[in-house]
């Protein structure tokens, strides 16, 4: 069997199940299974591919028909430069996040001194561990509910070596008062629960917690807004992801009296999905 093939079949197979994006998945589950970089596999086609690899290829490929996350089948996710562990315990960071951690950054180019970030929802800690290791005196406190993706976020700290610069905690709510931080960055739950039956496979099979918002999706986030200025030091910020139409109906809650510069802004697809406030300096 060569790559080629293998590649052909397994397509065909994803496309007759109605998942999205049937080519790519089979490449990157075929490089998996054969230990080469996928761009080997369209330059290759001829590619000879092993027994064990067919096996291995075959079991990832009856893991996608089930509907379950590409991420979820390779063990990991690439997001923006790192390389981050991810499993059933954590949703897959998305595109749009990277978005947001990019906004978290540009905030944080303009503080000077030591920075203190939380990252509150923080999932498997893509975003502020990345952070982490963008900004070397930066001091990360990652904050969830789930102790599941407490555990996942401390794996990916200590195999990204930022374990030294991170506080772990687990909570249901954003604790006040406590040490004041620079920025409190935050992609919450923002689904709201009526729509998540609706959802695809993929994203059902992702952790509820991670994806449900409550009533109109907003709960986390609002709590966010009513507390987060008891938590940022003078000229802080809070820069958050939300969904479709949620960002401006929130900034509509922030009060100008609390937050002093206050703004949505939109993603690369155009959605107004990211909110950012800034308290008085
Ligand atoms: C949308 S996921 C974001 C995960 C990660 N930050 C990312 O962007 O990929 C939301 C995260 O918030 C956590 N969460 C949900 N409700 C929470 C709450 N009330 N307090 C703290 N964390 C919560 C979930 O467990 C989940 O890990």
């Amino acid at each position: 069997m060569t790559a080629g093939k293998a590649l052909a079949h397994a397509s065909a197979r994803l496309e007759a199940k109605g998942i999205e994006e049937p080519g790519p998945n089979a490449e990157w589950l075929l490089a998996d299974a054969m230990g080469v970089p996928r761009l080997r596999l369209l330059s290759e086609p001829d590619l000879p591919v092993e027994a064990a690899a067919l096996l291995k290829f075959e079991q990832a490929l009856l893991l996608k028909e089930q509907g379950l996350p590409l991420a979820y089948i390779l063990g990991w996710q690439d997001f923006m430069d790192i390389r981050i562990k991810v499993d059933g315990r954590v949703l897959v960071p998305r595109p749009e996040t990277e978005e947001l951690a990019g906004l978290a950054a540009d905030f944080l180019r303009t503080r000077a001194g030591e920075l203190s970030v939380m990252d509150y929802g923080a999932g498997s800690g893509a975003i502020g561990l990345w952070l982490a290791k963008e900004f070397s005196s930066l001091r990360l406190t990652a904050v969830d509910k789930s102790a599941r993706a407490i555990a996942c976020a401390a794996e990916n700290a200590e195999a990204l070596g930022l374990a030294g610069r991170v506080e772990f905690i687990r909570a249901p709510e954003l604790a006040v008062p406590g040490a004041p931080v620079d920025l409190i960055v935050s992609n919450p739950p923002y689904i709201p629960t009526g729509v998540i039956a609706g959802l695809a496979p993929e994203v059902l099979s992702e952790p509820r917690m991670a994806l449900d918002g409550g009533g109109d999706g907003l709960g986390v986030a609002r709590m966010l807004v009513r507390r987060a200025p008891l938590r940022l030091k003078k000229g802080g910020a809070l820069i958050m992801e939300l969904g479709e139409a949620q960002a401006k109906k929130l900034l509509g809650e922030m009060p100008s009296s609390v937050w002093q510069v206050k703004r949505a802004s939109k993603d690369l697809r155009g959605v107004e999905r990211f909110v950012f406030g800034s308290t008085v300096r």
